[in-house]
Parts: structure tokens; sequence; C-alpha cells
């Protein structure tokens, strides 16, 4: 029986700023940066620009509609339109996806938490080894689980108060807050001396660095960042009215997305690159070793510019992990809510609780369990490949056939076009990609991985 007494978003804006909200986060402040750095610059960008547009795009509208047209959680949208067949497991595996990701990403957002009030209290001053304070921190037993407890809660409060009074409201503000923070602290990195080769490594391409594992981690990295697989913006989706255009608002999120990921590259290429000697290809350290040996160096002359831009920066990436972390809180909080009749309240303080034992666990990984290997990797690091890697790829793939090929024709048409209201040709181009482009390209590169 259809629940009528689910939440719902307001408006269209706060729709567009919430789930603009999930996907901007840690992925493109953090880890697109990194993967950047790593993967050689211009041509990993470009392949990247592809799976958004062509692979994951398809996905977040395929998301849209089965989230919409349930108005169901994600384990019990499939229940609905799919009764009596196992298109459920697609929503369970989303239900684990997201305690996973919230789980490592509670980590790095407590690292942030740490670093913002370190830049405020000026402890990032010149003349320290940022590696040895990074590499302290993070492998203290209790300090860092103290913080991601800390953004747990935080979490935890938006979520628990609900669609509109929660996620919506925050969203509305946080992500303004985020755009105007992105666009001071690019203003200030391109006026640097030398940023121009930061330019460079930013816009040039060499694709003699793109082979197969490049085109595996754009993948990862455009599922990862636009949050689809796991059944996060489904759930969204099961809170629009019936107004909401689907396509275009996937497209705004997705372009809304792709601008704050390139800004940020704007913003480090270029103070990275004005101060020689230091590596672009740093991996995770890069925004927590990396960087404030860069404001410092960048800001010595005026170290109260220095403390501001770091400072800034750092709430920057916490706003960015915790409109992305109430996203992943709300998959398995509306499940709970929804399956196991708890309050929201309560379906909410199971999943904070969950998370901050499998975040202490990601968290102990980079210290005293060290040594505990599952596949040859610590928790914090299997958590993040079996998600961007394994499950939202994989689900990725599901959804799109359930929407290409599973579900109505004339329901996926009807929630495309508004019932009949809104253009048709968008509507049948993006049939197209999520019946033939979307499954089989994403089958042919996650089975290429999975077999090399
Ligand atoms: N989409 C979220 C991010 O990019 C998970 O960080």
């Amino acid at each position: 029986m259809q629940n009528t007494n689910r939440g719902s978003f307001g408006g269209k804006l706060g729709i567009i700023l919430a789930s603009a909200g999930s996907a901007v986060g840690l992925g493109n402040i953090w880890r697109f940066p990194t993967e950047v750095g790593r993967n050689g610059g211009a041509a990993f960008i470009l392949v990247y620009l592809c799976f958004v547009f062509f692979l994951a795009m398809p996905v977040m509208v395929s998301e849209f509609v089965i989230g919409r047209a349930s108005k169901a959680n994600t384990v019990d949208s499939y229940h609905r339109l799919a009764p009596g067949k196992p298109w459920f497991i697609v929503g369970y595996l989303g239900v684990l996806g997201g305690f996973l990701v919230l789980s490592f990403y509670s980590v790095v957002a407590g690292w942030t938490l740490h670093y913002t009030i370190a830049s405020l209290l000026r402890q990032l001053t010149s003349g320290r080894d940022y590696g040895e304070f990074f590499n302290n921190f993070v492998s203290n037993p209790w300090q860092p689980i103290v913080y991601v407890a800390l953004f747990l809660l935080f979490t935890h409060f938006i979520v628990a108060r609900g669609v509109q009074a929660g996620i919506e409201r925050y969203s509305k503000i946080m992500m303004p807050a985020l755009l105007a923070i992105i666009l001071i602290l690019m203003t200030c990195s391109l006026s640097m001396p030398g940023s121009r080769e930061g330019l460079r490594f930013l816009l040039h391409p060499d694709f003699s660095k793109v082979t197969a594992s490049v085109v595996l981690s754009a993948m990862g990295q455009a599922f990862f960042s636009l949050s689809v697989g796991i059944g996060c913006l489904a759930t969204y989706a099961s809170y629009f009215q019936r107004d909401v255009p689907l396509v275009s608002s996937a497209f705004s999120v997705c372009f809304i997305d792709t601008l704050v990921a390139i800004l940020s590259g704007f913003i480090i290429f270029p103070a990275v690159f004005s101060v020689s000697g230091v590596e672009v290809d740093a991996g995770p350290g890069l925004v927590f070793i990396t960087l404030p040996n860069v404001f410092n160096m960048a800001f010595g002359d005026v170290p109260v510019v220095g403390y501001l831009f770091s400072g800034l920066f750092y709430i920057l990436l916490l706003l960015a992990a915790l409109t992305s972390s109430i996203s992943m809180h709300e998959i398995d909080t509306a499940f709970l809510h929804e399956k196991f009749h708890l309050s929201r309240p309560h379906a909410a303080s199971v999943v904070t609780a969950v998370c901050l034992v499998l975040g202490a666990a990601c968290s102990l990984s980079f210290g005293s369990w060290e040594d505990v290997r599952i596949f040859g990797m610590g928790f914090f690091e299997l958590f993040d490949f079996l998600t961007a890697k394994f499950i939202m790829p994989l689900c990725s793939i599901f959804i799109s056939i359930f929407v290409g090929w599973v579900l109505d024709r004339k329901l996926v048409r009807s929630e495309l076009t508004n019932d009949n209201t809104l253009h048709i040709r968008a509507a049948r181009f993006f049939v197209f990609l999520i019946r033939w482009v979307a499954p089989f390209g994403m089958s042919i590169i996650f089975l290429n991985e999975l077999l090399s």
C-alpha cells in the first residue's frame, strides 16, 4: 500500500539544490583532483566528461523514474514496480552502499572538520611538517573517531528533521554558500604567480596517459561523484512532486556537479603549480598534506591571508561533505523508517550508530588496525573500492536494464514527459541511452576490469 504520509520536497529549486548537494561532495573537491593528479590531468577529465553525460546521467534519470514512480524507499520501490521479481536485491545493495559510503566518507569528513578547526586556530602554521601532522592525526586511535562522531551527529540532526524541514532547508543554505566560497577561492588561486602551469595541466590533454585502468577510474569517479547506483537519487526522487521535469533536473544536477569538480581543479592545481617542488599526484594526501604546505608557501608574506584561504577551503570541503552525507544517510533512514515502521528519528539513530561503528573501523585502518587486511585492503580502502568500483557500477547496470527493458514503456514515457506535458524528443533520446548505451557501455568496462 502506498504511504501517503511521506515527506516531499517543497519546490523545484529545493529539489535541484538537494540533488546537486547529494552529488557535490568530497568526490568533487577531494577525490576528483586526486584522480586527475594521478591519471594525467586533462585527458582524464575528457574521459570523465563522456562518462558523466552518456552513462551516469542516463542512470540518474533512471533512478529518478524509479523513485518518483514508486514513491518508496530504494528496496520497496522494486517490490512495487516489479512485484515478485528479484529486482529488490538491487535496492538492498543500495542500502549496503549507503552504509559503506557514509562510513568511510565520515572519516574524511572528520579529518576535514579537524583541519577546519586547526586552520582557524592557526595550527597549520609554516615550518610545520604537514606529512607528520596528518599521519599523527589519522593514526591516532581515538581522536579521528571523535571527529567522525561529530560529523555523523551533524548529518543525523539534519536528516532526523525530515525532508522539507531538514534536507531541503539546509541544502538551500549550504549550496549557495559552497558556490560562493568556490568563486572566492578560485579567484585567489588563479591570481597566484605561476598558476598558468596548473591551468595547462588541467586543460591540455595527454592521451598517452589513458589506459584501461584510467578509464575505469574515470567511470568510478563519475558514478561516485554523481551518487548514482546506490538508490540515493531514487530515494530523493520519491519525494519529488509530479510537475518536476526529470530529464532537465538531472541535467542541472550533472552540470552543477561537473562545474564544481572542475572549479575545484581550478582552485587546487594553479595553487599547487605556483609552488615549485610540490607533486600533483600526491594521492589522497593532496588535500591534507600538500595543500596546507601550498597555502603557507604561497601566502608566506601575508600569513593572515593564508589562514583565511585554508580556513575557507576546509569549510568548503566540510559543506560539500555534509550535503552528500545527508543523502547517503537518507537512503538507509528512509528504508528503516518505512520497512520496519521505526519513527524517522529512531531510524536515523540506527543509521548513525551503525555508521559510527563502521566509520571507526575505517579510521582505525590508518593506525592500530593497519595490518587488518581483507583482499589485501584495509577497511577504508575496501569500502571505497567496494562502492565506487563495484556496487555503484554494478547496480547502475541493473538500474538501466530495469528502466530500459523491464519497466512498462508507457510508465517510463509518462515519467519522462510528466504525463505527456513535456517535449518527447529528450525523453526518446534518454530512453535510447538507457536501453542501449548505458548498460552495454558500463558492462564492457566493468567486465574488462573484473577479468583483468
Ligand atoms: N556524490 C558524493 C561525492 O561526490 C558521494 O562526494
